[in-house]
């Protein structure tokens, strides 16, 4: 667990059991508590890149506007009105509906970022840079596994 792709690619993970769970107690109970936790590990996750990952990439490449780091950022801003919309559902079965929509955009997007944008920041920088930052807004890790 010493690289950049190793820790973000985990809590991608984690992102991915969160939203199973709430994906479950929204069908058999409706219940919207998990769907609270899953959506606050989410930001906190986009904080992760937002704020310190993705500006270390912008101001090595230069690409702010444009460039991979950009996409991310769209992205993460699609996400982040299905969230809003899902939190909004009074409906538990139309929140889960809107789930499996963002459950596609997630996939697609965490893939793109472990197979490219992770690698890139490894290549550039040591994970122990940004070690407090990340361990502060994603939790602590364990250096073992
Ligand atoms: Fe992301
Ligand atoms: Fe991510």
């Amino acid at each position: 667990m010493n690289t950049i792709t190793a820790i973000m690619g985990k809590d991608h993970q984690q992102c991915d059991q969160l939203f199973a769970a709430s994906e479950a107690a929204l069908d058999q109970s409706e219940d919207f508590g998990p769907l609270k936790d899953f959506i606050h590990h989410m930001k906190q996750h986009f904080s992760a890149e937002e704020d310190v990952l993705f500006p270390a990439f912008e101001e090595l490449t230069g690409m702010r506007d444009r460039g991979p780091s950009a996409m991310m950022r769209l992205e993460h801003e699609q996400m982040r009105g299905l969230m809003s919309e899902m939190e909004s559902c009074t409906d538990a079965e139309q929140a889960s509906n809107l789930g499996e929509t963002l459950m596609i955009l997630m996939q697609q997007h965490n893939l793109k970022e472990e197979n490219m944008l992770y690698p890139m920041l490894d290549q550039h920088f040591q994970l122990d840079q940004f070690k407090e930052s990340l361990i502060s807004l994603l939790g602590p890790w364990d250096a073992a596994t």
